[in-house]
């Protein structure tokens, strides 16, 4: 081989062809691995192409953005008259004062509830969601069909593939931008932790890189969490308290999102509010949530843990019931003022908020159980366990005094109406939990 790169003329244009038997050998060789070289790479093309990973899968995949850029290009679903057709339907405004929303993260819990309530009301409404499988894909498919009927087009895709995005920016001027698409969950945090780099770093930023560059930018309002509060002890807790403690990934996700919030707007006027949301529970659910799976289980008469803090302290979260959840979010789109970039350059000052979504009044883990027993009519297996240090906090509750005044909110429903509701749901979408939850 070196022989023969050695022996190649410097000046190709002065290659005079010798018709010795060794000179034909030898290109007999160069022709062999000339085709060698040329299979290798159509090889590599076609597994380049045509077999990576699709971004449904990409729960746990730490791929970067402009691999999916890439992927974006080439996937003919979001190129033509019929994707755009369905995405400008789907963006349509029917009320005279509607908005149009792109909602990230529409197919998981909070998403499709908060699409639902925009589209009641006449806004325009286009979801985007990669449908990872971190839980029972089925139930998102499910949420994705109940949108559907009511007239939402969810594009399926990442939200770290800017190309799409932006794409869908150019088919719909999006007014706003409820950015709900992240990786939940406290525990799973610790078993994939890239997973959580993945959405809730990269793609938070990749979203905000195309709303800066959207002309006109849209306000955007996102999902923060009651988990910046981390190690924090006083108590309801107060956006003005500190919240550089966290106690997991998931949290520290959240904190530098807040942090990226303040830099966009600083720099390139974004408008951005971040919800900081307590406990969401309800109908459609996340079954990695307490509540869900501790109604399987006492459902499949299997014992559910009860954690408890040292010296016996009582574990309490702040449920928040989901429509209490999307009222604030739809106060949060109503009173967002107008992103003052354009063309990536800050015009002015623009406003940055943050809100805690609770609902002020925490509830022992061990009462949640206690309902739960009397609406399913069955008694649990209560196995008290030691809180684990894996990330979750003993107590949350919210002062929401801000919210109350800024964006109207007011949650109404207490912890046994909501688990009432969502119990009916549970018992007729499992059929009476015959189907069994995943
Ligand atoms: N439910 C709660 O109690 C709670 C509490 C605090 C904060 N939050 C936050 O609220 C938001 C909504 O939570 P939820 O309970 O509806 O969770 P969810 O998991 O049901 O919904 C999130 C959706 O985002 C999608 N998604 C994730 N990564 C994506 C990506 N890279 N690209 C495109 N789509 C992606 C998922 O497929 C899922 O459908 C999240 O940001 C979450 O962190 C929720």
């Amino acid at each position: 081989m070196k022989q023969h790169i050695d022996s190649a003329p410097s000046t190709p244009g002065k290659f005079k062809m010798e018709k010795s038997p060794y000179n034909r050998l030898r290109l007999h060789s160069s022709l062999a691995k000339l085709t060698f070289w040329s299979l290798f790479f159509l090889v590599l093309i076609y597994f380049f192409f045509f077999k990576s990973p699709s971004p449904s899968s990409s729960s746990s995949s730490s791929s970067l953005p402009s691999d999916l850029s890439r992927r974006s290009l080439r996937t003919s679903s979001y190129a033509g008259p019929n994707f755009e057709k369905r995405v400008r339907a789907s963006a349509k405004i029917r009320s005279r004062t509607g908005i149009s929303v792109l909602v990230t993260g529409a197919a998981g819990f909070v998403g499709t509830h908060v699409s639902a309530a925009l589209k009641r009301r006449g806004d325009g409404v286009v979801g985007l969601d990669n449908f990872n499988d971190y839980y029972d894909p089925s139930l998102k498919r499910a949420r994705q069909a109940l949108l559907e009927r009511s007239g939402v087009y969810i594009v399926e895709g990442d939200i770290n593939d800017a190309v799409l995005v932006s794409k869908l920016f150019d088919i719909v001027p999006f007014t706003h931008v409820m950015h709900l698409a992240a990786q939940a969950g406290v525990r799973y945090a610790m078993e994939n932790p890239g997973s959580y780099v993945h959405s809730n770093i990269a793609g938070l930023v990749s979203i905000l890189e195309v709303c800066k560059n959207a002309n006109p930018q849209p306000a955007i309002v996102w999902a923060s969490s009651s988990s910046v509060y981390g190690l924090n002890t006083k108590v309801p807790f107060s956006e003005k308290d500190r919240t550089d403690q966290p106690a997991s990934l998931y949290a520290a996700t959240k904190k530098a999102g807040e942090e990226f919030a303040h830099t966009y707007n600083h720099i390139y006027g974004l408008s951005l509010t971040g919800l900081r949301f307590f406990t969401v529970y309800g109908p459609w659910g996340r079954p990695d949530m307490a509540y869900f799976f501790f109604t399987r289980d006492i459902l499949k008469g299997k014992s559910i843990p009860i954690f408890e803090a040292a010296n016996h302290g009582t574990v309490a979260r702040d449920f928040t019931y989901i429509d209490d959840i999307v009222k604030g979010c739809l106060g949060a789109l109503d009173t967002a003022e107008k992103s003052t970039g354009s063309g990536g350059k800050k015009k002015g000052v623009a406003q940055l908020r943050v809100f805690n979504l609770g609902n002020t009044s925490p509830v022992p883990v061990s009462d949640l159980v206690g309902i739960l027993e009397k609406l399913l009519k069955v008694k649990a297996k209560r196995l008290v366990m030691k809180l684990p240090r894996n990330g979750d906090v003993q107590f949350t509750h919210a002062n929401i005094s801000l919210a109350e005044r800024e964006i109207g909110y007011k949650p109404s429903t207490d912890l046994q109406t909501g688990l009432k509701k969502f119990v009916q749901w549970y018992l007729s979408y499992y059929e009476n939990g015959k189907k069994a939850a995943q």
